[in-house]
């Protein structure tokens, strides 16, 4: 029997139907089209109006089960990236399970902001190459409308909310995930934070007064460690795994910036034809935007595709996948 190795072998996504466009936000905020556009490439984002982050990954996961022909009762493990959880606990996993009627599952959530999805991925492909389990489903999902401040133009503009999901089952054909570098560095906590909520700064009358359970980020600082750490982990998966410009296939990076996506496919040495975007439609999903990435190119992508998935976030949480895809659409 050869390697087990854990292989996508499906995707789907969930976006709320309410459209903000970058005009609208120019009624709520002072901002224009023409700012956002040129500094982001973000044209306009959803919302969730009703609902909660694990009502847009249930129903990602009922799409996912229904496209991969999956038995809800096989589902071993749900690994639900996002820092806009239902609740501090119980876990997004853990009702995510219960809506998607998962009777047979357990699952956990993860934390890593912007790169919730690659934490969760390499998470649970160990549990498909230990022989452990058959089927994993991960998620990235946030529903950043409830933490962003519609007050502060240098947030408000930039986020929207959205659910991607993935199925890994093992491979025998040597497809699926390859390798990984994840990364992370606390202190650039003080860079990009949500500060009041968690055990540091419980709810009280003045952290809300002083509206500080929305995200509070540094654009600028965020920025230049986003630009350079994105670039650097994606060329050293590319180093320790000898692939040249020429054998990647696809870049699926975090959709936060087209400046920053561009300066990482530079340093890959990519063409813009192979660089998956979709940024210009969500905005910054968060943990959303690699699995959205993946669903919205799905049909463009062929077995044995060479795909280096990559993000920078919060915390700061960075890091690089690459993956062979396992199947023609
Ligand atoms: O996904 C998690 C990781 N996050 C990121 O990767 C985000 C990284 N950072 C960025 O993408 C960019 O820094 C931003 C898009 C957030 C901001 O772009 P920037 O080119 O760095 O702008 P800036 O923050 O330096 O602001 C430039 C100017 C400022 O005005 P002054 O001080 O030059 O007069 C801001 O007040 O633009 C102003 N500004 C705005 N103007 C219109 C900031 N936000 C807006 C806005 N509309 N929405």
């Amino acid at each position: 029997m050869g390697k087990i190795t854990a292989a996508i072998t499906g995707v789907n996504g969930y976006l709320p139907d309410y459209v903000l466009d970058n005009e609208e936000l120019s009624t709520i905020v002072d901002t224009s089209d023409d700012w956002i556009t040129t500094r982001t490439g973000i044209k306009e984002r959803r919302i969730m109006k009703n609902g909660a982050s694990s009502d847009m990954a249930a129903e990602a996961i009922k799409g996912l089960l229904e496209k991969t022909n999956t038995d809800p009762m096989d589902v071993d493990l749900v690994v639900v990236g996002t820092v806009t959880p239902d609740y501090v606990f119980p876990s997004t996993s853990n009702v995510v399970c219960d809506k998607a009627g998962l009777k047979n599952a357990w699952g956990f959530d993860v934390s890593a902001a912007c790169s919730g999805f690659l934490y969760s991925l390499a998470t649970g492909a160990q549990f498909i190459e230990t022989g452990r389990y058959k089927k994993v489903i991960v998620v990235g999902v946030d529903k950043m409308s409830s933490i962003i401040d519609y007050q502060d133009r240098t947030t408000c503009v930039i986020f929207g909310d959205g659910c991607g999901a993935v199925m890994l089952e093992p491979n025998e054909e040597g497809l699926g995930i390859q390798d990984f570098v994840l990364r992370s560095d606390g202190s650039g906590r003080d860079y990009l934070v949500m500060p009041a909520g968690g055990s540091l700064n419980p709810a009280t009358a003045e952290t809300v007064e002083n509206r500080m359970h929305y995200v509070k980020q540094e654009g600028k600082q965020v920025f230049k460690f986003a630009v350079t750490n994105m670039a650097d982990v994606s060329a050293e998966i590319m180093e320790r795994n000898d692939l040249a410009s020429d054998d990647v296939d696809w870049l699926v990076p975090h959709q936060a910036n087209l400046r920053i996506i561009d300066a990482t496919a530079n340093r890959m040495g990519l063409s813009s034809d192979k660089v998956m975007i979709n940024i210009k439609n969500y905005g910054n999903t968060t943990a959303g935007t690699l699995p959205l990435c993946l669903w919205d190119y799905e049909s463009q992508l062929k077995k044995g595709d060479n795909i280096v998935l990559s993000s920078f976030g919060g915390g700061f949480t960075w890091g690089a996948i690459y993956l062979k895809w396992a199947y023609n659409s």
